[in-house]
């Protein structure tokens, strides 16, 4: 396995035919979809030479923790799907290098539809770095009760997403789901009818709801799902700390631009006032250093980690991690740079 796409092609080979599906589809043509890692290869890199790279570092920070590399790790629901370990094997894999068994650190996000109990990912990611992405369910107290479980297992920062007012049309296709998959902190158990998922989710949520979560917690609030200047402004204006611009990995609207292509705009409109970040398409080291010389503070993947699930667990997960870690560290270092904090816009051309 010495690439993302290795991973792919296991995950392909080895998952049920329901699972991968859903994991791999997105909406309508798949446009964006295949557009968020298409665009990446629009961009081309202006390496400096000749720079004392000898002691290149990939640490960087978010929201004032330390992260070993600025590559996250993504909500995706469901990890049981892809191992029987699910998000244990997930929190697991990030903290541990399987190369030289060292332990390093970067961010997790939990799902809302995690299918392991938030307490016990909690302590298998310790002392790892854990956000909780949170939906604002139309029972508001199940969504207080999940901030506030957030807070008491020591989850650093809550994660709303706001692109997903109605589950898009790439939920799983059977009408059930498998009788193993539960999800425990929202109170579901198996065997689930989708139905019940969809009807969970409350499209009725304005910028009122982000005003209602910022005044329920006293940790950092991002918000994962916007595409557009406009609305980063008003996120600012509404006071949260981070933006993770994506477009759902294409699993939402299609024929939205791809989220290397929107992320310049949102950097320009918050003018430093909150971190931005970004996920959709990023497959290989380049592409987090191209993300983060258009101005992202670190990046999130989705799939691939599904794929290293699929592959071995935790031991999966960790490669796919040291993969991206260590090709950033190889276009870091041939494009003259030695700190994360000196990406800069200079080393991009579209
Ligand atoms: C997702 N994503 C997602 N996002 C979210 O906010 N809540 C969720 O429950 C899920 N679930 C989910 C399941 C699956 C199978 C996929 C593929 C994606 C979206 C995810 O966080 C992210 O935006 C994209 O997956 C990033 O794109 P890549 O890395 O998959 O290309």
């Amino acid at each position: 396995m010495f690439s993302l796409s290795d991973f792919e092609q296991f995950a392909q080979q080895s998952l049920s035919s329901d699972a991968w599906s859903y994991y791999s589809s997105g909406a309508g043509l798949q446009q964006t979809m295949k557009d968020n890692e298409a665009a990446f290869l629009r961009y081309r890199l202006r390496p400096r030479v000749l720079r004392d790279v000898s002691a290149a570092d990939t640490r960087t920070s978010i929201l004032g923790n330390t992260i070993d590399f600025p590559v996250c790790v993504g909500v995706t629901a469901m990890h049981k799907l892809a191992h029987d370990d699910g998000e244990l094997a997930t929190a697991r894999g990030i903290v541990m290098n399987q190369i030289t068994a060292t332990k390093y650190k970067t961010c997790m996000v939990l799902g809302s539809f995690s299918t392991t109990a938030m307490e016990e990912v909690a302590e298998a990611g310790s002392p790892g770095l854990q956000w909780l992405q949170l939906y604002i369910f139309r029972d508001r107290e199940l969504t207080r009760s999940l901030i506030t479980q957030a807070e008491r297992v020591g989850f650093k920062a809550i994660v709303l997403t706001v692109d997903q007012p109605v589950i898009g049309p790439d939920s799983y296709k059977s009408a059930s789901l498998p009788p193993h998959i539960s999800f425990p902190d929202i109170g579901l158990s198996g065997p689930i009818n989708k139905e019940k998922v969809r009807n969970l989710i409350d499209s009725s949520v304005t910028w009122e709801e982000v005003d209602w979560v910022k005044g329920l917690t006293k940790l950092p609030v991002v918000l994962k799902g916007i595409l557009t200047a406009e609305d980063a402004v008003e996120a600012v204006r509404h006071g949260v700390q981070g933006i993770i611009v994506s477009n759902h990995g294409g699993r939402q609207l299609d024929g939205v631009l791809a989220s290397i292509d929107a992320l310049g705009e949102v950097v320009r409109a918050v003018e430093g006032r909150v971190e931005v970040y970004m996920d959709g398409g990023v497959r290989r080291g380049t592409d987090v250093l191209k993300a983060l010389a258009m101005g992202a503070r670190a990046v999130f993947i989705g799939r691939p980690v599904l794929w290293g699930l699929a592959y071995k667990g935790q031991e999966g997960v960790g490669r796919v991690l040291e993969i991206l870690r260590e090709e950033l560290k190889s276009a870091m270092v041939l494009s003259g740079v030695s700190r994360v904090t000196d990406i800069k816009a200079e080393l991009l051309v579209h």
